[in-house]
């Protein structure tokens, strides 16, 4: 049994790590193809030190560029290599330009292709993430679900036989790294003079919210009144879209820092007073870990944070401080994203009986 990973962007190789580590307990060998649509060392090389993955085997280094130059430069690259490995499977992660190409070249080379994290939908047809993940699930021969939720939009577009609850590996990162971090915040948090419990933590990199310059300085305004500093953990693309309109983004509150590494981000999250952030895997990070979390967007994948009461959409920048400052959500014993073993089981799916 041969099972070939394509990954390319920062949460598919935080993805990538359980599932390495279930390949290798279950005796199956597998490939990791690097596509290159993250090659700054912050998005992706402290990834694998990190989370011990195995370098990969394949890199396309194909970089940047616009969404249909990106994805058919991985799409072109990976008929030779997916010709060559000639996989059992090919498997794609999340919902990246790089999951669109494998799952499309996959198809086409007539293999069998699976999608982990199947099955998320924010209905929004104007994100790039939502184009790419309805169209890998209806490419893929397995479509490997996270959540109830996600298996019941799979079966609602008619996907139900070839679908399969296995739970988030994100999960199965976190569980084993929270293991590893203590309480306090990480060194390069507190070398800002940040104490524990007295920050945010802040991540804005969605288009939807950095290519508009209006909204992009609407944002940041909101954060600038916070009540606590702000650490803004600048991705690449927010720092450019900020430099290309003369926007400063250290204002009032807000204290920009470089992306942190995986275990860092865990700590920093921890040591936080709240997450203010437009991304889908710190808002299940924040829940997991219990912190309350803002979500900059008019609507999320990851509704079980918003229905226990741990994360609030807030689509209006001018809303973020209300809602940053409401009061504390009450406990909850709720798993929604299933119990750290799902790597396991997304790799027990594809090696059990066709
Ligand atoms: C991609 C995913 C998004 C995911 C995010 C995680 C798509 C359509 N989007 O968005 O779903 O949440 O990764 O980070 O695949 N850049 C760098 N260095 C890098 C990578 C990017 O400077 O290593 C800059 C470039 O200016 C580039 C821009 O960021 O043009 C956007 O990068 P890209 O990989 O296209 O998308 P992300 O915004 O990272």
């Amino acid at each position: 049994m041969k099972i070939l990973s394509v990954v390319g962007a920062r949460p598919q190789f935080v993805k990538l790590a359980p599932v390495a580590r279930a390949a290798r307990e279950a005796g199956v060998e597998h490939v990791i193809v690097h596509t290159g649509q993250h090659y700054d060392p912050m998005l992706s090389d402290v990834f694998f030190r990190d989370l011990g993955i195995p370098d990969p085997d394949v890199h396309l280094g194909v970089g940047s560029g616009s969404h249909g130059v990106q994805t058919g430069a991985i799409l072109g690259a990976l008929d030779a290599v997916l010709g060559e490995h000639q996989p059992d499977w090919v498997l794609a992660y999340g919902d990246t330009n790089s999951t669109l190409a494998a799952a499309v070249s996959a198809v086409k080379l007539h293999l069998r292709v699976a999608h982990l994290e199947a099955g998320l939908r924010s209905f929004n047809r104007q994100m790039p993430e939502e184009h790419n993940r309805v169209l890998t699930d209806h490419a893929a021969d397995a479509c490997l679900a996270p959540t109830q939720v996600a298996m019941d939009h799979l079966a609602a577009e008619g996907l139900a036989a070839r679908s399969v609850l296995v739970g988030d590996v994100m999960t199965d990162v976190l569980h084993d790294v929270r293991a590893t971090v203590g309480d306090g915040p990480p060194d390069a948090l507190t070398a800002m003079g940040l104490r524990e419990g007295d920050y945010y933590v802040a991540t804005i990199h969605r288009a939807e919210n950095t290519d508009d310059p209006e909204r992009l300085r609407r944002i940041v305004e909101g954060l600038s009144t916070l009540d606590r500093p702000v650490v803004l953990l600048a991705h690449p693309r927010v720092a450019a879209r900020a430099a290309e309109q003369g926007l400063d983004l250290a204002q009032g509150a807000v204290r920009p820092h470089a992306p942190l590494a995986y275990p860092d981000l865990v700590a920093a999250t921890i040591g936080s007073a709240g997450v203010v952030t437009d991304s889908g895997g710190l808002q299940k990070e924040a829940f997991l870990l219990r912190v309350p979390c803002t979500t900059v967007r008019t609507e999320t994948e990851w509704v079980e944070t918003v229905q226990l009461g741990w994360n609030v959409l807030v689509p209006d920048p001018s809303a973020i401080a209300t809602a940053v400052t409401r009061p504390a959500p009450g406990p909850t014993s709720a798993a929604p994203y299933g119990d750290g073993r799902a790597a396991e089981r997304a790799i027990d799916a594809l090696t059990g009986p066709a």
